[in-house]
């Protein structure tokens, strides 16, 4: 029972507008998949900046931080949410480091794009954060359960 209590562990994952620009949204989707994780919500958003603001929320007095919300708010974002066993951290070793420079090939910022300022993809750091991040993006009626399968470990 211990080791399956991660199984219901949910990420917030959402491509940046550059990752959708480049029509990055398919290969990424596929990594997650393929790798066993449950899809459990999605759409297509351009978000406000008041979201923008809240999400990023930790970093506002950063130097960097109004260049970010400019950039988020270039273009269309795909907001998703993952499940499945120890989601938040696989995913961020999924992605790869904040800096692509220092991502190793394999992962997504490894493989897909060269600057901070443009890394093609969010995830959660941490499971309060992805707690917080999928209320802030999601109403719960957008979210599917997979609670209630029976084999939930059946990918
Ligand atoms: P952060 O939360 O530190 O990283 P991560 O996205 O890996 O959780 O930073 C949020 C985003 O801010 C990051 O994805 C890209 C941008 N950023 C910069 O533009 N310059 C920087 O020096 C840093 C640290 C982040």
């Amino acid at each position: 029972r211990a080791a399956w209590t991660g199984v219901y562990e949910r990420t917030f994952i959402a491509v940046k507008p550059d990752g959708v620009h480049r029509r990055l949204v398919g290969e990424i989707i596929r990594r997650f998949e393929k790798k066993g994780f449950h899809l459990v919500g999605m759409k297509l958003v351009q978000p406000s900046e008041p979201l923008l603001k809240e999400h990023y929320w930790g970093l506002r007095q950063k130097p960097f931080f109004s260049g970010l919300i400019e950039y988020m708010r270039s273009g269309p974002v795909v907001a998703m949410v993952w499940q499945g066993l120890d989601v938040v951290k696989m995913a961020r070793r999924m992605l790869g480091e904040t800096d692509p420079a220092d991502s190793l090939p394999g992962t997504i910022r490894g493989d897909f794009c060269m600057e901070v300022g443009r890394n093609v993809i969010h995830g959660s750091d941490s499971v309060k954060m992805a707690q917080r991040e999928i209320s802030l993006w999601f109403n719960p009626d957008e979210l599917i359960c997979w609670e209630n399968s029976s084999q939930p470990w059946r990918y």
